[in-house]
């Protein structure tokens, strides 16, 4: 489909743009001259420093929003700011994830299943984007090409689970596939040009990974930068067949 090519002016939003992949999303496509302008979410600004710099240097490109995807009245919020500006987006990316946090950590067995923390997996992982499908609707309701994708995790594969442990983020996961799955069939009704995926972005050297990545090899521990180039050559590729499906980093369908 190449939409990036295909459309001058393209509008992209980068949710969860504070750092790691997100941060790397934005950072390309700022250098993207067919980018018209560029969308990105922060929930708090003190994790936010590099953006908020980022913003400063591209006022004429970059314009960052508030949004913790916990809170819907926070999305409801930022997306009205976002229409106050635009009323098309072509490139949505949902970068946000958690795995671990203060005292949760992904459990290696059931004796550290916790409720709460079950569910701050599901708030954070699954729910926050089929809410920002339910907001950002209208934004897609355009007869250009567009592609709504939300990071996922080959972890969440239901097929792939060989290994066990991590329940809530591979439950979480998993049931953001669904999601986004679902989301891709409304969508395909009142946004037929819009391609909803959920995308593994491989391993990659941000905060989220670094308490584990002492079992992974150099060559398959990915740098943001080579993530973010990765997958947006996976959008690149993408035809409206292929709305409702869940990628690898390199192009390959993963199993449920
Ligand atoms: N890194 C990997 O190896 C890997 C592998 C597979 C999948 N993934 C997925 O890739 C995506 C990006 O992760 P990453 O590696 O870039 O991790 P990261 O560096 O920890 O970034 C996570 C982002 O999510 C934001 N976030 C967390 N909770 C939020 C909330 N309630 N509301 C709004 N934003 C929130 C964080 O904002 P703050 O700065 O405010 O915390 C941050 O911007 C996640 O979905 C993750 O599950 C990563």
């Amino acid at each position: 489909m190449s939409f990036i090519n295909e459309i001058n002016n393209a509008n992209a939003l980068i949710i969860g743009a504070s750092q790691g992949i997100g941060l790397g999303f934005v950072r390309n496509l700022l250098q993207n001259e067919r980018i018209a302008k560029v969308y990105a979410t922060y929930r708090q600004p003190e994790s936010a420093v590099e953006l908020i710099t980022l913003q400063k240097q591209h006022s004429d490109k970059l314009v960052c929003l508030a949004m913790d995807i916990t809170e819907e009245s926070q999305i409801i919020e930022s997306v009205q700011l976002l229409r106050a500006d635009t009323n098309k987006l072509h490139l949505v990316v949902n970068c946000v994830g958690v795995l671990h946090e203060g005292e949760m950590q992904p459990e290696k067995s059931l004796r550290q299943i916790n409720s709460e923390y079950l569910m701050r997996y599901f708030q954070v992982n699954s729910i926050g984007s089929v809410l920002l499908a339910k907001h950002l609707l209208p934004l897609f309701r355009h007869q250009e090409s567009s592609v709504f994708a939300s990071i996922s995790a080959k972890v969440g594969s239901i097929g792939d689970n060989k290994l066990g442990g991590w329940y809530g983020y591979r439950a979480s996961k998993a049931a953001l596939n669904m999601f986004m799955r679902t989301v891709a069939i409304e969508y395909g009704r009142t946004c037929p040009k819009a391609v909803v995926v959920t995308l593994h972005p491989g391993t990659t050297d941000t905060r989220l990974s670094l308490p584990f990545q002492g079992n992974v090899p150099p060559e398959k521990l990915f740098s943001v930068e080579r993530t973010v180039t990765q997958l947006l050559s996976v959008i690149e590729q993408l035809q409206p067949s292929d709305s409702g499906e869940f990628f690898s980093w390199d192009g390959s369908r993963l199993p449920w």
